[in-house]
């Protein structure tokens, strides 16, 4: 995806499996008359706005997070669009606690193992919302450049702005994935834009002050700070400050505590029986369990489970398929993979 400015866009992965896609957003007109002077008037105002059964169904019907102000053209294909529907672990509501944080705060924070949906929950929102994502992977080396801008040649005509000033002047979600990956010189920068004083100075453009638009929202996720997270470090204190509201996010099904939701999940993607798909459920939550305790390097994501079901569906007997699959994703160490697929086989004998 290519934004306004030419800069690439993380793309929306979450549409790829064999799955329902939700249609959320629906498209409204409405005519508004007016009368200026003796001339009457007539405004046709378009809006895109999420199905009200769904923001109903969520409980977030009174957060519109952008009342009447559609998002220019050039950013409307940064809205993701069917992203399959998120399931929401028993007894929670993640997505209303999210979307009421940005109504009331304008920023969060996610917290939790990989896998457990953090990246997609955020599209998820972003969908219901109407609101476009500016993601920022801090993990990666991510240039100062590129998140705030440059002259791409001589005059003040060549400035393009990054990632971050393109979202302060357009609004939408500012997505700070791996957030406790982020250069101490980002976080410094970023602290002012995120408390009340809510503007950037761009000192490599004659200090000019950027202000956060009034529909500009901060998502930041991050794995918690351990060892086997490597390069995760604890957030900087001023950041964390900034943040209102922490969502600890957890698996589906972990140990015992089995979720019918992503047995239907892991069944609606790849196609299988209740029986196989249970089983395949049943073993990842004993391989999470194991790995809370920490005897396992790492648990599968609902995705990893997706991967090795839709491996059985397509005829591989289930442990090939896991070799395949979620036993090589855990670990390359050849003890710790045996011990998986010793874990797997009690579930498909
Ligand atoms: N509750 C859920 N409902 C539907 N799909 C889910 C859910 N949780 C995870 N998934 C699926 O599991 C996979 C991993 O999810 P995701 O990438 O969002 O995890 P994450 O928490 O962002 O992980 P990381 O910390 O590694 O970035 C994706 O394919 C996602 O669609
Ligand atoms: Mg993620």
């Amino acid at each position: 995806m290519e934004s306004s400015n030419g800069k690439k866009q993380s793309k929306v992965s979450y549409g790829s499996h064999r799955l329902k896609k939700i249609e959320s957003r629906r498209f409204v007109e409405t005519q508004i008359n007016t009368k200026v002077g003796n001339t009457k008037l007539s405004l046709l105002i378009k809006k895109t706005q999420a199905k009200p059964e769904l923001l109903k169904k969520y409980g977030i019907e009174k957060y519109d997070l952008h009342p009447d102000y559609e998002f220019p053209e050039s950013v409307r294909n940064m809205i993701p669009s069917n992203v399959p529907e998120y399931i929401t672990p028993p007894g929670k509501n993640y997505i209303k606690q999210i979307v009421r944080a940005l109504f009331y705060f304008k920023q969060c924070a996610l917290i939790g193992p990989s896998g457990t949906g953090k990246t997609h929950i955020v599209y998820f929102i972003a969908e219901l919302t109407g609101l476009p994502i500016w993601e920022v992977n801090c993990g990666l080396q991510t240039s100062t450049y590129d998140l705030f801008g440059r002259y791409i040649g001589l005059g003040k005509e060549n400035w393009i702005d990054g990632q971050i000033i393109s979202w302060c002047r357009t609004g939408g979600i500012l997505y700070l994935d791996e957030a406790n990956m982020m250069k101490q010189d980002i976080a410094a920068r970023l602290n002012p834009i995120l408390d009340t004083r809510g503007h950037i100075v761009l000192t490599e453009k004659d200090n000019e002050v950027v202000k956060r638009h009034k529909y500009g929202y901060v998502i930041i996720s991050m794995n918690p700070f351990s060892s086997e997270f490597v390069g995760t470090k604890p957030l900087n204190a001023a950041f964390r400050r900034r943040m209102s509201v922490w969502i600890t996010f957890d698996y589906l099904s972990v140990g015992k505590q089995i979720s019918p939701a992503e047995i239907k999940l892991i069944q609606k993607r790849s196609g299988l029986d209740e029986d196989t798909a249970a089983r395949i459920v049943r073993a990842g939550a004993e391989l999470r369990r194991q790995y809370q305790l920490g005897d396992l390097p790492y648990g599968p994501s609902p995705g990893d489970l997706m991967n090795w079901a839709i491996l059985v569906a397509d005829g591989s007997d289930p442990i090939s398929a896991a070799e395949e699959s979620i036993i090589g994703t855990t670990s390359d160490d050849i003890e710790i993979q045996e011990t998986v697929k010793r874990i797997i086989k009690a579930y498909f004998t």
